[in-house]
């Protein structure tokens, strides 16, 4: 796991947009795994002012609200429209995103699923954290071996998301995400996390035991991952001295 942190999340974010445009540039058929949210926007705002060429792209999504309508300014259609991919030139047919109004959630999810495999599995996944430490919608307990299913959401992330809606009482219950097995399936993960607020469930996932209560703790079983951060959201990880020596001093080579 690399761990890099930056002064600001614009320059976090930098360096992650450095990453993904790398592997578009290098592989213009990748697949990508996208994440939502307020973390994510400075990252698709720096991809889209770099106009690569997204036409042989395809996407997944992390997650969607279950009986939210697409057109919901706070589905997460409406986010990677508005904020991506009315932006680049990506073909529609390309792009994935759970359907939250799906009749038949399980046969929806166990679709997503053979469609991740079917392209050949997932190039990078762009993560966020949850304050609980979920990544993706998998709360604290979801299964580390699960894959896309539907989710009930704590209360602290329905607090935490009703930003997007106004009120607490508008968030729905409801999600359907991609499992954690289904995240650590990816080639290389990049998880990106800014602010205070996302301090103590960063340190519990970089620094504590792997376990189901922090979600994102399952990546430091995974084989490659690249963690961009802010100092904020780095003040609670005791080894952060030791993160900042090992990036500056980085062979050439393994500079991103
Ligand atoms: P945020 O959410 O980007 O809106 O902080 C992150 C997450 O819940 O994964």
């Amino acid at each position: 796991m690399e761990i890099i942190i930056q002064p600001t999340p614009a320059a976090a974010t930098s360096v992650a947009a450095r990453l993904l445009a790398g592997l578009i540039r290098k592989k213009p058929a990748a697949v990508l795994g996208l994440a939502t949210g307020s973390t994510p926007l400075l990252l698709y705002r720096e991809l889209i002012a770099l106009q690569l060429n997204w036409r042989k792209l395809t996407t997944f999504n992390l997650d969607e609200y279950v009986g939210l309508d697409p057109a919901h300014p706070a589905s997460y259609h409406s986010f990677m429209e508005e904020n991506l991919f009315r932006h680049v030139n990506i073909a529609k047919k390309n792009v994935h995103i759970p359907d939250g109004m799906t009749r038949d959630v399980p046969k929806f999810c166990a679709r997503y699923e053979k469609k991740i495999r079917a392209v050949g599995g997932v190039d990078l996944q762009v993560l966020g954290i949850g304050t609980v430490g979920h990544i993706g919608f998998n709360e604290p307990t979801s299964s580390l071996a699960s894959r896309t299913r539907i989710k009930t959401l704590t209360a602290q992330t329905r607090r935490d998301n009703a930003k997007f809606f106004g009120q607490e009482e508008a968030v729905p219950y409801h999600v359907i995400t991609m499992g954690i097995g289904t995240i650590m399936d990816a080639r290389h993960c990049l998880l990106l996390a800014f602010g205070k607020k996302k301090a103590r469930a960063l340190a519990a996932a970089l620094e504590g035991p792997i376990s189901a209560m922090n979600p994102a703790s399952v990546l430091q079983w995974h084989p490659k991952v690249t963690v961009c951060v802010d100092e904020e959201a780095a003040s609670e990880l005791s080894l952060r001295d030791y993160y900042r020596w090992a990036y500056d001093h980085k062979p050439g080579w393994q500079k991103i």
